[in-house]
């Protein structure tokens, strides 16, 4: 009898990789919607682009309780945050200076992230070695902002907090850890520094005050960026690195890499859901309503096998005539880096290919929290010795990382829904702020 319940106990332990995560994560959205509220309309995706790009569909923050918990994880001065700013002259402002930050570097985008990726990479001096793409990525892509920003070579110092205040919001955001406002305001007192010494050799939002202006500068190139950034290219070196067949292509240039990069962004969508709060009748369709936008679903439609990653379904495709918007619709606050990401991406990717070849055999999932294991290993390595063990670890591990990453990011995550419903960052600044100007 005891060795029935032993061998019952032990086969229970052994199968909680396959079974708890996809419940506590079941069990960790419903969570969500009891402390968050049900709140919002799932558009349909046969009125997806129509709805996204009418004009009425245009408010950001305002009047969602889902912003509250935006706010809360990009803190500090989310209220000047481009993607969060309601429509108008404050957002036409920050905008602006966006694009011409952007613009500043794209003649010579491509060799700059080259560089930053030469850098990194040469860090890396093992045979084999074992990296996590997300954490191996930040300090290029902090780099590579820095460098966008100040116009100079990033200092090590400088790379650290970047890192750190990047790596805060995108873990928070994961619900894989809580927020450490230090870190973060550790960054902001830095840039506002540099702003009142006259060190930003950009012209920065003038309707801003010099707070807000670090706050703007933090948010947009020091968290956006070099989380989207990080995030986006992943995602690229997991894809190229689960499938040999195709990373072989990519290394004789018979697999064109942007058909790689569309298929990865399309069935790994940075944004899962971005929200619209309408500011007039759309239809039957209410002012204040909250419009919720599923760029996954959305992805899967009109696609032979849309779960097959087949890059080279985008030979006979066009992006613009199906259902692909990585990079948000262009009537409606598409990104600004939509033109800069696909070439700096390209120059990192042919960077890191050139030195290496990457393996894998953890998961891979649209919300990527394991940062992407992977395996970089030299090319001018013979030696492949072990790779075989060496990966079956790395799913065991990986599995196992999945039970107890699932636990904490219930636990956590529940926590900061209840903690941003408390705070009402949104709500609270919209009630002192009526007109929607802050007067901080
Ligand atoms: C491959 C990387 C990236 C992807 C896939 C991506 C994707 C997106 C998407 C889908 C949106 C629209 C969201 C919506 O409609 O609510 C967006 C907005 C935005 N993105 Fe990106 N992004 C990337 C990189 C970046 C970078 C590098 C920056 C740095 C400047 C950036 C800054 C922004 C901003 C400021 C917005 C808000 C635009 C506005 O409301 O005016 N993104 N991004």
């Amino acid at each position: 009898m005891l060795i029935v319940i032993i061998v019952a106990a032990l086969t229970l332990l052994a199968s909680l990789p396959f079974w708890l995560p996809r419940l506590v994560i079941r069990l960790r959205l419903r969570i969500f919607a009891q402390v968050n509220g049900e709140e919002g309309i799932q558009v349909e995706v046969s009125q997806f682009r129509a709805l996204y790009e009418n004009p009425a569909a245009d408010g950001r923050s305002r009047g969602a309780v889902l912003s509250d918990l935006f706010w809360y994880w990009l803190a500090p001065g989310p209220q000047v945050h481009q993607e969060h700013l309601e429509p108008g002259e404050r957002y036409t402002d920050v905008a602006r200076t966006t694009r011409r930050i952007l613009a500043g570097v794209h003649a010579h985008a491509a060799a700059v992230a080259a560089a930053c990726a030469d850098r990194v990479l040469d860090g890396l001096e093992r045979r084999v070695n074992p990296v996590r793409l997300r954490d191996l990525l930040m300090p290029l892509w902090a780099e590579f902002y820095y460098q966008l920003v100040f116009d100079e070579p990033c200092p090590l110092a400088a790379r650290d907090l970047i890192v750190g205040n990047a790596n805060d919001v995108v873990t928070a955001l994961k619900c894989c850890g809580l927020r450490h406002m230090d870190k973060r305001e550790r960054l902001t007192r830095y840039l506002l520094k540099r702003i009142e010494s006259g060190e930003v050799p950009h012209p920065l939002p003038s309707s801003l005050t010099i707070q807000e202006q670090a706050w703007y500068l933090q948010g947009t190139f020091f968290n956006t960026a070099v989380v989207q950034s990080s995030e986006a290219m992943a995602h690229l070196l997991m894809a190229i690195a689960q499938h040999t067949d195709i990373q072989r292509g990519l290394v004789t240039e018979t697999v064109d890499l942007d058909n790689v990069m569309d298929e990865t962004l399309r069935l790994y969508p940075l944004f899962g859901i971005a929200h619209r709060i309408t500011t007039g009748e759309i239809g039957a369709i209410p002012a204040g309503s909250v419009l919720l936008f599923n760029y996954a679903d959305f992805h899967q439609v009109g696609f032979d096998h849309p779960d097959r990653f087949d890059p080279s379904r985008w030979k006979r495709l066009s992006v613009k005539e199906v259902n692909h918007i990585p990079y948000g619709v262009t009537a409606n606050r598409a990104c600004p880096a939509r033109g800069l990401m696909p070439v700096t991406m390209r120059a990192v990717t042919r960077r890191v290919l050139a030195r290496f070849e990457l393996r894998t055999a953890a998961s891979h999932t649209r919300s990527l929290p394991n940062r992407g294991p992977c395996l970089l290993i030299d090319r001018r390595s013979t030696a492949k010795r072990a790779l075989g063990t060496r990966l079956t670890l790395m799913r065991l591990r990986d599995r196992w990382e999945d039970v107890s990453r699932s636990l904490t990011q219930l636990v956590l995550g529940s926590y900061m829904v209840w903690d941003a419903r408390r705070l009402r960052l949104c709500g609270r600044y919209f009630e002192q702020h009526r007109d929607g100007l802050a007067v901080d």
